[in-house]
């Protein structure tokens, strides 16, 4: 087998900046973003560029901007002084900088006011990034979902930009996805050893550690998996619990990865938690083999939908017919969740912007209960990474909801649901790169199979 290698960073980086231009004929001005104090200034959170930044400089800077017009770089960043040497070590010249990125030229940071005029931008989105902006560029900078004018065209023409992936771009998102699939065969090799959630918690992030990555969002790692995003890890696990672990590797040049399994902490499924597992199984198949150019993405909402509908008949959940369930959301009182979204430098790619990358021009949100949090509606296209996640959840909140109650009085046989009450919340979520052909599954390497899932857990 013959394959094309790849091009280089800088010749990447260039063909991006290319294609922006073809898009956007106006100077615009990117920030990197600046670390954030965790309680005092020398201590601050982990920093991470913005990702707009990262797309067309592809190195990760702190207190840098960029200029892009017709196609040419422009750096603005400062040399660093000889105190940030002592506490954090030697760092690349700004000359040294621009090569990497390929940069026309390169300048101190307070040269960047010379350059600002006409310029267009994107908001950062934190507030002291976002205040220097407004301050260089003389002016507010608002949400792009109110933004006008040349501010508003580059937020559409870098949404046409980063959509579809190049090469670079996908050899990013594999490595980070290899390095999540690792993580999460550790998990599940860890969790009949482990005392806690935080103790598997660890165990997964150790590996993306280890691969010099880090988390792409804050892990999952719960027996609770029907609060969706669930950042608490102290529960003990006990022998009968689900344990759902969403967990996503972002490598080092910001590019994502986002993988979703629970898995029984005993290492067998008992046969409620079988059932629905299979059922979401199911519909997270169903969407996978359906995934193609030219499919819309909320037809493979639609369909995992209508899959539960079904399954949820069949196990004698729901009561009716499947497509009228879904028509009345009946569905979403056990998956109130869209199936998936973009993936790419932001595991919700570009969702800084609102839904302007989620959603084709002219479409908007729904405001059904079985619609309203799906985060993308766009026909696919060969190059689009997205997940398909779907999933089964018992939520109080809405299962006990009175209004739904009544809503749903004749559509849910809550007697027989009664008996799956050790299924609290199962998600199966893979990555998935559309191609000219289909798709391909990116993280095919981690078995999703319950049997497969089982023997990785060690029964
Ligand atoms: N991995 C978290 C999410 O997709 O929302
Ligand atoms: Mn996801």
């Amino acid at each position: 087998m013959i394959t094309a290698a790849l091009p280089s960073l800088a010749q990447t980086l260039r063909h991006r900046r290319e294609r922006l231009a073809q898009q956007a004929d106006f100077p615009v001005v990117l920030w990197s973003g600046q670390p954030q104090s965790r309680n005092f200034p020398a201590n601050t959170h982990p920093f991470r560029s913005s990702s707009h930044f990262l797309y067309f400089a592809g190195v990760p800077l702190a207190n840098a901007a960029i200029r892009l017009e017709r196609g040419r770089l422009t750096l603005f960043v400062d040399e660093a002084t000889p105190a940030e040497a002592l506490w954090h070590g030697p760092s690349p010249s700004r000359e040294e900088l621009a090569q990497q990125m390929g940069a026309d030229a390169a300048y101190p940071l307070a040269d960047l006011p010379q350059w600002t005029a006409e310029a267009a931008t994107l908001p950062a989105m934190d507030a002291a990034t976002l205040a220097a902006q407004q301050s260089l560029l003389g002016r507010l900078v608002g949400l792009v979902a109110e933004a006008e004018g040349h501010d508003r065209q580059l937020a559409e023409a870098i949404v046409q930009v980063r959509l579809c992936h190049d090469a670079g771009a996908i050899d990013e998102i594999r490595a980070a996805a290899a390095a999540s699939v690792r993580a999460h065969q550790a998990g599940m090799a860890a969790t009949r050893q482990a005392a806690t959630e935080a103790e598997v918690r660890a165990a997964m992030e150790q590996v993306i550690m280890a691969h010099g990555m880090t988390c792409a969002y804050n892990s999952i790692v719960t027996t609770h998996g029907e609060v969706l995003h669930n950042e608490h890890y102290h529960h003990r696990l006990r022998p009968d619990d689900l344990l759902l672990a969403d967990v996503g590797a972002e490598a080092a040049s910001g590019w994502a990865s986002d993988i979703t399994r629970t898995w029984p902490v005993s290492g067998q499924f008992s046969p409620t938690q079988r059932d629905l597992y299979d059922l979401v199984l199911a519909a997270h198949d169903a969407c996978i083999t359906e995934a193609r150019p030219g499919v819309e993405y909320r037809d493979l909402h639609l369909l995992a939908c209508r899959v539960l509908a079904e399954g949820l008949v069949d196990l004698g959940i729901l009561k009716g017919q499947p497509g009228s369930l879904v028509e009345q959301d009946a569905h979403a009182l056990f998956f109130p969740h869209g199936v998936g979204h973009l993936l790419g430098l932001d595991v919700h790619d570009m969702e800084d912007l609102g839904d302007l990358a989620g959603y084709a021009p002219g479409r908007s949100r729904s405001d059904r209960f079985g619609l309203a949090f799906l985060r993308l509606d766009r026909p696919l296209q060969a190059g689009m990474a997205v997940t398909i996640e779907p999933g089964f959840y018992q939520v109080p909140g809405i299962l006990q909801d009175p209004a739904r109650r009544e809503r749903y009085q004749g559509m849910v046989n809550w007697e027989r649901l009664s008996q799956f009450a050790d299924v609290r919340g199962i998600r199966i979520e893979d990555d998935v790169l559309i191609t000219a052909e289909g798709c391909e599954v990116l993280t095919s390497n981690l078995p999703s199979a319950a049997e497969a899932v089982e023997a990785l857990v060690g029964g």
